[in-house]
């Protein structure tokens, strides 16, 4: 995903839960009336959510709030973007799931910083395979006492129409490594159990961790197809003569997938509804434990 511009226009679904998100549960977080904290965005993207929707929504007092990605494109994009909020607001490339953290410019800040008191993450954990480091890595960022508030998407029937495409003939040429694309949690029975326990053994208290279905209507089915197919790792693969039946077969498939996901959610949903993008969320809120654990 390193396409900034794109993206920035097509996650109106991603904004709105992001949105809801924070309303919901920010409330939960406790913030220190003398210490200017210093706040993590972990896999920020473009940075319109970073800066349009988590900036306002922190206190005055914040001395810091950092943005990083993976992707250098996403990185340049959102600096570029935000230079008038700068040095509050900045943005740095890493891997959350880098082995040598402290080697990184993420790792280099923190310690400048002396830590991150506050660390979100919104729409990224899910696209991260390595997920035991890139929680010690959040751990370690964090301060001690430090709050981090995560959502991430455990299961989608974008994932199973990757499966189905990738299971096609025609197709599977173009997604051997559909795999790496599918939430890491997608075939577990009990994503809370199997997410908490890391995190317990990372050394965080789990205040919160819980499953939400999301479901966003776009406008139109071409909103639609524009905002799923950003999405889309595979395209880029594909021939350019191919692209549209591509693109086509694979709307089918998840409009498929889509009615099936809807039957086993909720018997009110099984009304079809084509332009609607369904997720399933995880939402956490932990804390570093005062003393390191590791
Ligand atoms: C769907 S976007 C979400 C962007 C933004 N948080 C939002 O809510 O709109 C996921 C982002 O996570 C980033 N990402 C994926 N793997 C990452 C990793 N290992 N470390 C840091 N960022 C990562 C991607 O480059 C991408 O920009």
């Amino acid at each position: 995903m390193n396409q900034p511009a794109l993206y920035a226009r097509s996650n109106a679904a991603q904004r709105e839960s992001v949105s809801r998100m924070l309303r919901d549960w920010a409330g939960r977080l406790r913030w220190s009336p003398e210490e200017q904290e210093a706040v993590l965005d972990v896999g920020c993207g473009p940075s319109d959510v970073t800066a349009q929707l988590l900036l306002p929504r922190l206190p005055s007092s914040v001395r810091a709030l950092v943005g990083h990605d993976v992707s250098e494109e996403m990185v340049r994009h959102a600096a570029a973007a935000n230079t008038a909020l700068a040095p509050r607001l900045r943005f740095l490339c890493t891997d959350i799931a880098a082995r040598d953290l402290p080697a990184t410019p993420l790792g280099a800040c923190a310690q400048q910083l002396q830590g991150f008191h506050k660390v979100f993450s919104f729409y990224a954990l899910h696209w991260v395979a390595d997920q035991r480091t890139s929680l010690r890595n959040i751990h370690s960022l964090l301060r001690p006492g430090g709050e981090a508030l995560l959502l991430f998407v455990v299961n989608s029937p974008m994932y199973d129409a990757y499966i189905a495409m990738q299971n096609n003939p025609r197709w599977c040429d173009f997604m051997k490594d559909a795999n790496g694309f599918i939430s890491p949690y997608h075939r577990s029975t009990d994503p809370v159990l199997d997410f908490s326990t890391v995190l317990r053994q990372m050394g965080f208290n789990v205040h919160a961790c819980r499953l939400e279905h999301f479901r966003y209507c776009y406008p139109t089915m071409q909103n639609f197809k524009d905002s799923t197919m950003v999405l889309n790792p595979f395209l880029k693969e594909v021939p350019e003569e191919l692209k549209t039946l591509f693109i086509n077969d694979f709307m089918r498939e998840h409009q498929r997938e889509k009615v099936k996901y809807m039957s086993m959610v909720s018997s009110q949903e099984s009304e079809r509804n084509d332009t609607a993008l369904y997720h399933l969320h995880l939402i956490t809120h932990v804390e570093k434990h005062n003393q390191d654990v590791l």
